[in-house]
């Protein structure tokens, strides 16, 4: 028997799921599911690290994670859905690597470095927000995956797991870790509807996958467009246009998409026909994803996840166990 590689991806639980998640890595989850071993992981712990003095918010949205994979295709029986914090193996790994790491090393990461700002935490960053990265590269290797589908900004995240990899193995003489590779997608970032860089609930300038018709469709009238197209028959930008960048991420037709570009850009196109356009795509996307939310209940939610935590704490403890004989901890 051929043995299937391994997948591991995760999110923070400090929200519902949007837009960007779905074409960031949720899409992909989906698919990769019957081709692998898949792990998903649900990061509280992670989430705590910016989040501390609020616990409450992060546990409510641990069950809103869970019930945003399901709707929209991830299939507990294909993957394994589990709970960072309840999978205590983890933070063992985490001590070992933080050892591997240096200060310095973890002040360059781009990241971090972008979220420290945003945050406007300077000179009292929390060490534990500053160190996730090394808890990160635990979540990676406890299941010894090869293939993590995130969004771009985890690309550092992926490089400096592969670096702790490689140290722990050169300086504990061992192969018992292994590298792991990004699986980006072809939309690994998605714009805010506001056309700021990046979809985030924290800047609350997204369309989340539990948002009603009525609310998706008055999110993407306030889509950012070309302000300077302001009769129909002006042209139109259609770079840096929010509507055409989801039509891009979204639109089968691709064709269709390009005919409406060069109908913006020349003129006589106006904003609410590609809007209209777009909310139908968005609205057929979103429907079924809705429909299956509304079938699942708190019970059935908690029983998933109380298997897949099981699952998933018996593959990081046998790695945990090697981890500790190749150190030497055999007492
Ligand atoms: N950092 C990821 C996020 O912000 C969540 C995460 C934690 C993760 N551990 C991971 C992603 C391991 C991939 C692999 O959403």
């Amino acid at each position: 028997m051929i043995s299937k590689k391994t997948i591991l991806t995760g999110d923070r639980p400090t929200g519902k799921l949007h837009l960007g998640h779905f074409v960031g890595s949720l899409e992909a989850r989906v698919r990769l599911q019957h081709e692998y071993n898949q792990f998903v992981m649900i990061a509280d712990t992670q989430a705590l690290t910016d989040n501390f003095e609020n616990p409450a918010k992060v546990v409510e949205n641990v069950y809103e994670v869970a019930m945003d994979y399901i709707s929209v295709g991830i299939d507990p029986n294909l993957t394994t859905i589990f709970i960072q914090s309840q999978v205590p193996e983890l933070t063992e790994l985490t001590s070992y690597y933080m050892n591997l790491v240096t200060i310095g090393r973890l002040e360059r990461n781009p990241t971090v470095k972008t979220e420290i700002g945003q945050k406007g935490y300077r000179d009292s960053i929390p060490a534990g927000f500053f160190c996730y990265p090394v808890s990160q590269a635990a979540d990676i290797t406890a299941f010894k995956a090869e293939l993590v589908p995130v969004g771009d900004d985890q690309v550092p995240m992926i490089e400096q797991t592969n670096e702790i990899v490689r140290r722990f193995n050169r300086i504990y003489n061992t192969e018992c870790l292994v590298e792991c590779k990004a699986f980006l997608s072809k939309t690994s970032r998605l714009v805010g509807i506001d056309g700021k860089a990046k979809a985030s609930k924290s800047l609350g300038n997204t369309i989340m996958l539990s948002d009603s018709p009525d609310e998706i469709k008055k999110k993407i009238m306030m889509m950012y467009t070309d302000p300077n197209h302001l009769k129909v028959s002006d042209p139109g930008q259609v770079e840096g246009n929010v509507v055409f960048a989801y039509l891009d991420a979204f639109a089968t037709d691709k064709n269709e998409i390009d005919d409406l570009k060069t109908h913006y850009a020349k003129g006589g196109l106006g904003d609410m026909v590609i809007k209209n356009k777009l909310n139908d795509i968005l609205q057929n996307i979103l429907k079924p994803i809705a429909e299956k939310r509304s079938t699942l209940t708190p019970k059935y939610i908690t029983e998933i996840l109380q298997i897949g935590t099981e699952n998933a704490r018996k593959i990081a403890s046998k790695t945990v166990a090697e981890v500790r004989s190749v150190i030497g901890l055999r007492y």
